[in-house]
């Protein structure tokens, strides 16, 4: 999959969104995403899929922190734990892309891992035997503004870790790509913005890893921190791929 700059941008203005003005997708969104899901699902062995009515897995949930309204169109990030090696990093890394595409088109986006009927959409999903829901993304028309809820609901997610909190031992010079990795990594989102993932950069070598886990969405943190590492490189003309080992995640450039 090509990863897309614009995708790097779309870093500097992603917040998660939960009031939707409950439009459905227009086709050409609806075709584009469509896509990249069949682009992900080959290249990853992944089996992402797109739900254009997911009202009724949102109703209980009125009132907890999740707090979502008009709910319409959410992806089903699902796959199988004995086909793709790291799972919950994988569906992480993709889900990443997949979201910061919808946020390079306008629409609104919020992961969920907890606040949904997670038993009512697998049902309906008719899951392979072997296969897992693993956490959603909602997609979806949202006012340029947040709505007053949103605008509480999200403070828990305005502090960010600073460059220190996050790059947490290096050896100088720290080169531009690192530099630029790090700083889109701070804005990665994670589950109740716990924060959980740290990076070292020693003998010109560049790993993440997870530093504690609290809310059992540890790996996802660690695959969206790394989506937005590689953004971050990529700005600066560097690629490279992750390696991962001993539950460390290596940038092989
Ligand atoms: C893996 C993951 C799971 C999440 N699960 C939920 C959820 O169940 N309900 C919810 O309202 N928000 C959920 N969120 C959204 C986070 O609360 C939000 O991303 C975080 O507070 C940072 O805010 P920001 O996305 O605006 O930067 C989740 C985020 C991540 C990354």
């Amino acid at each position: 999959m090509e990863k897309k700059l614009i995708w790097h941008d779309a870093i500097y203005t992603r917040t998660s969104r939960r009031t939707y003005t409950g439009e459905p997708l227009e086709p050409d969104h609806l075709h584009a995403l469509n896509q990249s899901i069949s682009n992900i699902n080959e290249e990853s062995g992944l089996n992402f899929k797109l739900l254009k009515d997911s009202r009724q897995f949102f109703t209980k949930y009125k009132t907890s922190y999740g707090m979502f309204k008009n709910v319409q169109t959410v992806i089903a990030l699902v796959g199988d734990p004995q086909k793709v090696a790291d799972l919950e990093v994988q569906v992480g890394y993709y889900g990443e892309f997949l979201m910061l595409e919808c946020v390079s088109r306008n629409l609104g986006t919020c992961w969920i891992g907890g606040t949904y009927d997670k038993k009512a959409m697998e049902a309906d999903l008719n899951l392979d035997a072997g296969e897992k829901l693993v956490a959603v993304i909602i997609v979806g028309p949202v006012d340029s503004s947040k709505s007053l809820t949103e605008k509480l609901v999200s403070r828990i997610g305005k502090n960010k870790q600073t460059f220190e909190q996050l790059l947490q031992e290096k050896t100088e010079p720290i080169p531009s790509w690192v530099q630029s990795g790090i700083e889109a990594a701070r804005l990665a989102p994670s589950a109740v913005n716990g924060k959980p993932i740290a990076y070292t950069y020693l003998n010109e070598m560049l790993t993440a890893r997870i530093t504690k886990t609290k809310y059992g969405m540890e790996s996802l943190d660690l695959g969206i921190s790394l989506a937005h590492f590689e953004l971050g490189a990529l700005k600066e003309g560097v690629t490279g791929k992750w390696i991962s080992k001993d539950s460390e995640y290596t940038f092989k450039i």
